[in-house]
């Protein structure tokens, strides 16, 4: 514990929140040079109709706080999308927050809907964000693994999971990292054991547009009697490359949502004003080819990553959605997979998330996260680096 003479200190929870393993690499890489494929930063263009749109909000004048729940034309445009593409009626007045991000969004929910003390469950490999917010209002995280080399879900085991204080399930689909799309049948399993045991189902579907080959996404929303218990979470910082615009929603049920919005209002008051506008240009004039090309693209990425990962001796585990890889690093040095990202950021230049920052203490030692949202350049670079690897050495 820090704590000062003058008896100033940290609060209880603060030291045991480290700096996210991902930033680490990310810091790594910058100081040495290289390609970073860790962070999940999605460099990739910015549809030029956001971007002007943009611009044009802030010459506008649209440069001041927005209602809290954002501008009406945003929340109409993803209603009408939402109801398009999930089949789902959302009502734009009293069902939809415009969010700081699904990282906000996610933030307000868990402020809103749960106490201290109380159980979500969540599913390994997990996005350590979700984590960190779960444990940094005090709520336990219930750690349930995905099985064998496809991820599978085993619903008896999330059964087993629920406890007494158990008030959610979190649901990450496509996922972050393995890439897992939750199939109809399994999302409906856990709505079963949701409706059995009164629980929300919390939905992070911020890559619902990266799905590869027959990989088809169903947001529990859409699914016969879930509607009221699904908090639905998307985002644009994927889908339009805009990472560090913080644009997101949410939609949920108006008996939450107001309160969610409240506490959203709390820390973020609203999302980024003129960026809010330049997402609406895009929700409303981008044409479906333009989401069905972003998953073409990043098909070619993938198939640009696997190969190369496979010459280099790391076997990926190939993902159905969302756009990174974990491959098996054995093969690389190091006793902890952190130290494997080290070897390889030092004989490569190519910088990776050690694969334990997606598992309870002990797990995913032996793989690297590598991301693919990459510009072609970059990841041709990348890819050539790892190929070469074996002849540069880096194996135990
Ligand atoms: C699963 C998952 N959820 C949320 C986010 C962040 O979303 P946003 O930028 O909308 O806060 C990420 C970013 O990497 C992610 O992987």
């Amino acid at each position: 514990m820090v704590e000062t003479d003058s008896g100033l200190r940290l609060s209880e929870l603060a030291p045991r929140i480290l700096q996210s393993e991902i930033r680490a690499m990310s810091v790594a890489r910058d100081a040495m040079g290289g390609v970073n494929l860790a962070q999940g930063v999605c460099d990739t263009e910015v549809p030029a109709v956001v971007a002007e749109g943009a611009q044009r909000a802030i010459r506008d004048g649209h440069n001041i706080y927005t209602r809290l729940d954002g501008i009406a034309r945003l929340r109409r445009a993803i209603a009408v999308q939402v109801g398009r593409t999930h089949g789902i009626e959302v009502d734009p007045e009293r069902e939809v927050l415009i969010t700081s991000g699904v990282t906000g969004g996610f933030h307000a929910a868990c402020l809103a809907l749960l106490n201290p003390g109380d159980e979500v469950i969540v599913f390994e490999p997990f996005y350590g964000y979700h984590l960190g917010t779960l444990k940094g209002m005090r709520v336990v995280p219930v750690v349930v693994g995905l099985g064998g080399a496809d991820w599978r879900l085993d619903l008896d085991a999330v059964r087993a999971a629920v406890t007494a204080k158990t008030r959610a399930i979190l649901v990450n689909t496509p996922s972050n990292p393995a890439g897992k799309v939750f199939t109809g049948a399994e999302l409906e399993g856990l709505g079963v054991i949701a409706e059995e045991f009164g629980l929300f189902l919390l939905t992070d579907e911020i890559y619902e547009h990266f799905l590869y080959g027959d990989a088809k996404h169903v947001s529990p929303a859409s699914l016969p009697g879930l509607r009221e218990r699904t908090i639905l979470m998307s985002g644009f910082s994927k889908t339009f490359s805009v990472t560090g615009w913080r644009v997101g929603y949410l939609i949920a049920d108006a008996k939450w949502l107001g309160s969610i919005g409240y506490f959203h209002d709390l820390t973020y008051v609203c999302a980024p004003a003129p960026f809010q506008h330049g997402v609406a240009d895009g929700v409303e004039q981008m044409p479906a080819s333009f989401y069905h090309g972003l998953a073409d693209e990043h098909l070619g990425k993938r198939a640009m990553l696997v190969e190369a990962l496979r010459a280099a001796g790391m076997t990926p585990h190939v993902p159905e959605g969302a756009y990174y890889i974990l491959a098996d690093a054995r093969a690389i040095r190091g006793a902890t997979s952190a130290e494997k990202a080290r070897t390889l950021l030092r004989e490569t230049g190519v910088a990776s998330v050690a694969g334990s920052a997606f598992f309870r203490a002990g797990g995913g030692e032996d793989l690297l996260r590598f991301c693919f949202a990459k510009k072609d350049v970059d990841l041709e670079e990348a890819c050539r680096r790892l190929r070469g690897m074996t002849s540069a050495g880096g194996r135990s």
